[in-house]
């Protein structure tokens, strides 16, 4: 008895499972909040949350979200998806509603994924640098994460590529890529989906940003992989709308191998039984409204601004980095030898008041210490950041 009461005041342990559970672009904040409790104030340039900073979501999805309450879409929606959340985005994916799923934000849709096709050792190709999600989630699932490398030019490295490729089981590719802001031309996809379509691999495209390019044209990833790759295509209301707290989500897929991924996608799905009704009917409206081609030229037009603001208070200072054309973030190699350690770097930024996330966070670099930020807060926040990190570097 009295061992049992000794037993009872030790905290309890989570898991073991929860051993490989990490997200570093919000684990930060908790210390930032610490430094924040002591009086510091913090500038947040961790996460990409566009109505944080002077971003406002499309509006068309808070008109619909009203109108959707006022007729009563308040009960739980299909577990699936809204019909004509599913009907409107099969036309645009041009597959059926039946491939198309209503997730809580793509982050839902990529928990999907790789609970349902990446099983224990399994080869999943990701790009390095990737979204700290991918790599989280394939720890998660006992997958075995293989890292794809970019050119000088930021595009997929066909030739590292071709050596890796033979026996996985997915490639997951994001375009714009976070956190390196490269936007992959038609050309190097078609090349990408060549090699995919000949050692059967197929695609998880992640189109968070797709809409968000700031120099050439979009890319329809669709066109390119069509008929030739089986792939599942993905995006949300979070960058694209600037509507990150709708959490809505939506995958597509894509080639006639999926039925029993699809079938699995359908399990999971009703176990969690639905996603926000209302924002589903937003989602819906938002996607085809004629007014949102205008809208996102104006966003795609903001950010450009933002990112050569960025470069300008940036360019003397010992900091490398792609110039990123899509999303809204810049992954940077820090060029004196003082850090040798991101989070080292990460956590005496933090000292001065500034939150990055490290560069570790996306993946192994082992040519140096990274951090990524984002560039979109105006100018004079980001100029005061880099102000006060530049004493440090
Ligand atoms: C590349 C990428 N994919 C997916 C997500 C998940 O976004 P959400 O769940 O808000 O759609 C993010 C969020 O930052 C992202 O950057």
């Amino acid at each position: 008895m009295i061992h049992l009461k000794l037993k009872r005041k030790l905290p309890y342990k989570p898991t073991e499972r929860m051993n490989v559970v990490s997200y570093p672009i919000r684990d930060i904040v908790m210390e930032a909040k610490r430094e924040e409790a002591k009086g510091k104030k913090m500038i947040y340039l961790n996460i990409g949350d566009p109505p944080q900073y002077d971003f406002k979501p499309f509006g068309v999805i808070a008109d619909r979200v009203k109108s959707a309450l006022d007729e009563n879409y308040k009960g739980y929606a299909p577990s699936e998806g809204d019909e004509d959340l599913r009907n409107t985005v099969a036309k645009i994916e041009k597959c059926r509603p039946e491939d198309v799923f209503a997730v809580a934000g793509l982050t839902e849709g990529i928990d999907f994924f790789f609970h349902s096709f990446i099983g224990f050792g399994e080869k999943v190709l990701l790009p390095n640098p990737a979204y700290s999600l991918y790599l989280s989630k394939a720890k998660q699932f006992e997958g075995d994460s293989i890292f794809y490398r970019h050119d000088a030019d930021g595009q997929i490295d066909i030739g590292n590529l071709a050596k890796k490729i033979e026996g996985a089981k997915a490639m997951v590719i994001i375009n714009p890529n976070n956190p390196l802001g490269a936007v992959y031309s038609e050309k190097n996809l078609s090349e990408v989906v060549k090699l995919c379509a000949e050692y059967d691999v197929p695609i998880f495209y992640d189109g968070s940003y797709d809409q968000l390019i700031f120099e050439g044209n979009l890319i329809d990833f669709r066109k390119i992989a069509r008929g030739k790759v089986p792939f599942i295509y993905g995006s949300s209301l979070s960058k694209n709308f600037n509507n990150p707290g709708a959490r809505i989500g939506w995958v597509a897929f894509h080639g006639d191998k999926w039925d029993e991924v699809k079938n699995a996608f359908f399990l999971l799905c009703n176990q969690r039984l639905s996603v926000n009704w209302e924002y589903q009917k937003a989602a819906a409206a938002a996607i085809t409204d004629p007014s949102y081609p205008a809208y996102v030229t104006d966003i795609r037009k903001k950010l450009l601004e933002r990112r050569n603001a960025f470069m300008k208070i940036t360019r003397n200072m010992p900091l490398q980095y792609p110039v990123p054309n899509g999303a809204f973030y810049a992954f940077i190699k820090i060029e004196t030898p003082k850090w040798k350690k991101d989070l080292e770097f990460v956590r005496a930024a933090l000292k001065e008041g500034v939150v990055f996330v490290p560069g570790s966070g996306f993946g192994r670099q082992e040519d140096g210490v990274y951090f990524r930020t984002t560039f979109l807060p105006k100018p004079h926040i980001i100029e005061e950041a880099f102000d006060k990190i530049r004493r440090i570097l």
